[in-house]
């Protein structure tokens, strides 16, 4: 099994990009799952899925982290702004965050487009279509079942290793 480091270290080679961009540093100041944000959230999603797909003979890792680092980007100044019900947000906010993925990276792969567009099977009946549309769709359960009782200090302690420059958060 890959250590954290290694883990951390694959996360900020081939996310750079996304882990540099505007929209991911305001993420950080939009709630998510009560004591997270939506950059946090992203992050913890990422190291969760990237774990899950240790187990699998092949995953493409690119694609998984690229798309676990953006899945959520949609919520970021739309929920309870343009998103006005639960069920307007559970189903838009995906198809927005592959938009922003699009605006951040230039163009997202089709694997990229179904990771994002899916993770939220099966609260939408949109059906994952890749072994790595599968795992973020686990991955995002589990975190947001802990994330309610995440602790700052090691959402600092993990900013910090990844080089990002968070200046506020939710
Ligand atoms: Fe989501
Ligand atoms: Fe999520």
């Amino acid at each position: 099994m890959r250590s954290k480091e290694d883990l951390e270290k694959e996360i900020r080679m081939v996310g750079k990009d996304i882990l540099d961009s505007e929209w991911f540093i305001r993420g950080f100041s939009q709630s998510h799952h009560f004591r997270s944000n939506v950059s946090d959230h992203e992050l913890h999603v990422t190291k969760t899925s990237l774990r899950i797909a240790g187990l699998f003979a092949s995953v493409d890792r690119e694609a998984l982290i690229r798309a676990c680092l953006c899945h959520d980007m949609g919520l970021i100044g739309n929920r309870k702004v343009v998103y006005t019900t639960g069920r307007m947000c559970i189903t838009q906010h995906p198809l927005d965050s592959a938009a922003r993925a699009v605006n951040i990276l230039g163009k997202i792969s089709e694997k990229e487009r179904d990771i994002i567009e899916h993770h939220m099977f099966p609260l939408v009946l949109n059906r994952p279509n890749s072994t790595e549309a599968v795992i973020i769709c686990i991955a995002d359960k589990v975190c947001a079942l802990y994330e309610p009782f995440t602790v700052r200090s090691s959402s600092v302690k993990l900013h910090s290793r990844l080089r990002i420059p968070v200046h506020a958060m939710a």
